[in-house]
């Protein structure tokens, strides 16, 4: 059983509904300045208010975040590698827990790349982790690595998710795959979808949408947002999928509407789903 301290910063992140939309701002750790994030605090800041989590690096956080912002942090604590590497699967850990502690993080998340040449290196990280965690009240986000040939499917997927939830990580992340319901089914732990690449948004609403009816706790999603054209529609867009239950048309209706809204200043409305329903769901 968890400690008092694990569960309520667990319960920061993943709200009362059992559900979270994740704001995954990390990809400079090994990627440099993505297309999107290349001046972070400009991308991050209007987005703030629509994310459950904001899962940024360290630097991101002490230069990019307001530290009055009440948005709670999923910190990247694993890296050491970087694009330029043939295998990704070579990452340490690279923040103390004091440190996290320090920034007020809610919960820490490390990759993992099972298969891989690292996979005993990554996996021992994990367990190191989560001890530390267990120390201190800190929950530990696995995020299921995939290396560059690495095929992305239930069988591998499933495999990844059951061994960091095995190994005591606390929620898992992990790609949207056919049979994503068997990962959900397998997984004892909270599971979150991450983005992948961008698509266009009315895909990313789908894609969305199926991990939820086949069970995802959310989604960690970052290229799919913050490389949308009107990044700050499309967060809640998401929103209203995994807290209001939308269906992607009605996301994607809400989408166009609130991308339409800004440039004429009229309010948002979308039958049955408003802006603000979507926004007040997070309290
Ligand atoms: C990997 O670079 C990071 O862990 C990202 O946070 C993760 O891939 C989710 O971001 P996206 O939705 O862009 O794939």
């Amino acid at each position: 059983m968890y400690d008092w301290g694990l569960k309520n910063r667990l319960s920061r992140v993943i709200k009362s509904d059992g559900k979270t939309v994740m704001l995954a701002v990390d990809h400079g750790y090994f990627l440099g300045p993505t297309t999107g994030l290349e001046d972070a605090e400009k991308t991050i800041k209007p987005l703030l208010p629509y994310a459950d989590a904001l899962m940024p690096t360290r630097g991101i956080v002490r230069t990019s975040v307001s530290p009055i912002s009440e948005t709670p942090i999923v910190l990247r604590v694993s890296g050491g590698n970087s694009i330029l590497d043939e295998d990704l699967s070579n990452e340490g850990l690279t923040v103390s827990m004091e440190d996290a502690v320090r920034l007020n993080a809610a919960a820490v998340a490390l990759s993992i790349y099972v298969g891989s040449q690292n996979q005993k290196e990554t996996l021992l990280n994990l367990t190191k982790l989560i001890d530390e965690g267990h120390r201190y009240g800190m929950p530990v986000l696995a995020v299921t690595a995939v290396g560059k040939n690495m095929v992305r499917d239930a069988r591998y997927l499933a495999l990844s998710c059951r061994i960091a939830a095995e190994l005591g990580a606390h929620f898992v992340k992990t790609y949207y795959c056919d049979g994503f319901e068997k990962l959900v089914k397998t997984c004892p732990v909270p599971l979150v979808m991450a983005g992948g690449k961008k698509l266009p948004e009315y895909e990313a609403l789908e894609l969305t949408h199926n991990a939820m009816i086949m069970g995802a706790a959310g989604v960690d999603m970052g290229r799919n947002i913050f490389q949308s054209e009107a990044p700050v529609a499309m967060i809640q867009a998401v929103r209203a999928i995994v807290h209001d239950n939308a269906t992607p048309k009605k996301a994607y209706e809400l989408y166009l509407s609130l991308k339409k809204s800004k440039k004429t200043g009229k309010q948002a409305k979308v039958k049955g789903i408003t802006a603000s329903a979507a926004e007040l769901s997070r309290h």
